[in-house]
């Protein structure tokens, strides 16, 4: 069994270090702080013992553990992970002394969360040793392992590394070094374009945080998520992005996050972020049930366009009770195709899809414009000053007698969880394209490493390349930015008719 070395015993190392002992490794912790050493080994024997007594573990497995204060212990070992604080220099370091106290076949893995692998790989006597093992907080109980291959990493030290991961009871994937590696890199929109949308007023950070827990099914919007973060740290990330990738506009940091740095407002920590925390840290109410489907009684619709966001409307549709109209007279008309269609009949009130334009590009001046998923409990629901109330009015019963919440957001094509997921799939598909992982592994690493109800990949078959598509092409006209410049990936998968999986 792997002799295992673990460096810095803070959060994650204690963690690191658990799993070790609970995978039937000696391991070593080492802190050059004694307080930290001996805070750190308490919370590894305190975690052992609790899986101890549920079994899941040997009763023996503390006697594991060894603490050592000086860096020279931890010459036996075969790997040690290093999850000191972060900074490059400091691991670069640590990276050449246990190069020369370990021997020549040691591997030396990083937990860093953005510190460049290849860049500390060259510090290492034998760089092809050295490579990259990013664990979630809190180690014990994240599922997933994020394996980084360096440019220098050799086979046998990616290896070891995967096979101590899975022998610690993870899920692992592999990525190559890059800025945010897969899974930070691939989730990064998530917040990026969350901070976009209330940069252009779309809608509030309280709204896009609805919008995304109801009509998508994340746990947290990107707002409260950054808050529990902080939001000192998130804007820390999003600098070391910018700076690692030389400018790519996907990736620029937000002037909000500047903004509220600057005013201390830093999230849950400061008892302030976007929303405000009480002493109990509780900031918002709970979420409501989505309304009971039903009522339509047989009024005629007409319900257009392809797709599976048109398919599954017209079926919960249908069990609400409207009579759906291929053609003739409809008191209500909805058209939920991705490209909008030729001729709309006229007469009824209007609901038209915002996926390849937004409303007022579409020209559809009484109309209300609405985005939704497939499955999703809320639909958004957008209005032009031209837009009659009996329009508005129309379009939250149809709504809600199919089931879903609503809420009244500013015009964009893709309105805001459109956005948002399609750029989460096209930040995907150049990751994928540019061969930082592969499509299984990105959904993996989403929806174990950072909780995402369905990884990027399993979005796009659901709500279908060609939508996606639609919103980035309808973003990329009429905000003229590079920003949203689809992925080739994306649409040489969309023009094939293929999967990103392909
Ligand atoms: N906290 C997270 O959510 C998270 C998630 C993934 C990765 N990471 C990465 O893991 C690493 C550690 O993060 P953390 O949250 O455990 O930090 P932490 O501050 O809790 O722990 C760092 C520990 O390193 C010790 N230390 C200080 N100088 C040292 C040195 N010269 N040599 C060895 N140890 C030294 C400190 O005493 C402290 O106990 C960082 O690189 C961080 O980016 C953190």
């Amino acid at each position: 069994m792997t002799v295992l070395g673990v460096v810095g015993a803070g959060t994650m190392g204690a963690g690191i270090a658990q799993l070790g002992a609970a995978a039937g490794m000696r391991t070593l912790l080492h802190d050059p702080m004694p307080d930290a050493l001996e805070r750190g080994s308490e919370s590894v024997r305190r975690g052992l013992a609790k899986w101890a007594e549920k079994g899941r573990v040997d009763e023996n497995a503390a006697s594991l553990l060894e603490p050592v204060s000086n860096l020279d212990d931890l010459s036996p070992c075969e790997l040690v992970i290093e999850a000191a604080p972060e900074r490059a220099e400091l691991k670069r370091d640590l990276f050449g002394a246990l190069s020369v106290l370990c021997g020549d076949d040691v591997v030396l893995a990083s937990n860093t969360s953005s510190i460049p692998i290849t860049s500390l790989a060259s510090a290492a006597a034998r760089p092809e040793n050295v490579v990259g093992m990013h664990f979630f907080n809190p180690p014990p109980l994240m599922p997933l392992l994020e394996v980084i291959r360096a440019d220098q990493t050799g086979g046998s030290a990616q290896a070891l590394a995967e096979e101590v991961g899975r022998a610690m009871g993870k899920e692992v994937i592999v990525a190559a070094d890059g800025p945010g590696f897969l899974v930070n890199r691939c989730g990064r929109p998530f917040n990026g374009e969350g901070l976009r949308l209330l940069q252009e007023r779309v809608a509030t950070a309280e709204q896009i945080d609805r919008i995304c827990r109801l009509g998508g099914g994340f746990r947290m919007g990107p707002f409260e998520l950054m808050d529990l973060v902080g939001i000192d740290v998130g804007f820390e990330v999003a600098k070391s992005f910018d700076e690692l990738s030389f400018g790519e506009p996907r990736w620029r940091p937000n002037p909000i996050q500047a903004r509220m740095v600057a005013a201390g407002r830093l999230g849950r920590k400061t008892g302030r972020g976007y929303y405000d925390y009480a002493d109990d840290g509780s900031y918002r109410a709970e979420d409501p049930e989505p309304p009971a489907a039903g009522g339509g009684g047989g009024t005629p619709l007409a319900l257009l366009g392809d797709g599976p966001l048109a398919d599954g409307l017209r079926e919960r549709a249908r069990s609400a009770g409207y009579e759906l109209r291929e053609g003739g007279p409809a008191e209500l008309v909805v058209d939920a195709g991705t490209s909008p269609g030729e001729s709309l009949p006229g007469g009824a009130p209007l609901i038209v899809l915002c996926a390849a334009t937004s409303l007022a590009a579409r020209g559809e001046s009484g109309a209300v414009g609405f985005h939704a998923l497939p499955g999703g409990q809320l639909a958004e629901l957008t209005r032009l000053p031209t837009t009659q109330s009996f329009a508005c009015e129309a379009a939250e019963r149809f709504f809600a007698s199919l089931g879903f919440h609503t809420e009244w957001v500013e015009d964009a094509p893709g309105l805001v969880l459109g956005r948002i997921i399609s750029q989460l799939v096209n930040e995907a598909a150049f990751a994928i394209g540019e061969g930082v992982g592969s499509a299984d592994d990105v959904d993996t690493g989403l929806t174990l490493g950072l909780s995402h109800p369905r990884g990027p990949v399993a979005w796009s078959e659901a709500i279908g390349l060609e939508h996606v598509l639609a919103v980035l092409d309808g973003l990329s006209e009429e905000r003229r930015e590079e920003r949203y410049r689809a992925a080739p990936l994306l649409r040489r998968a969309a023009a094939l008719g293929r999967s990103l999986r392909d």
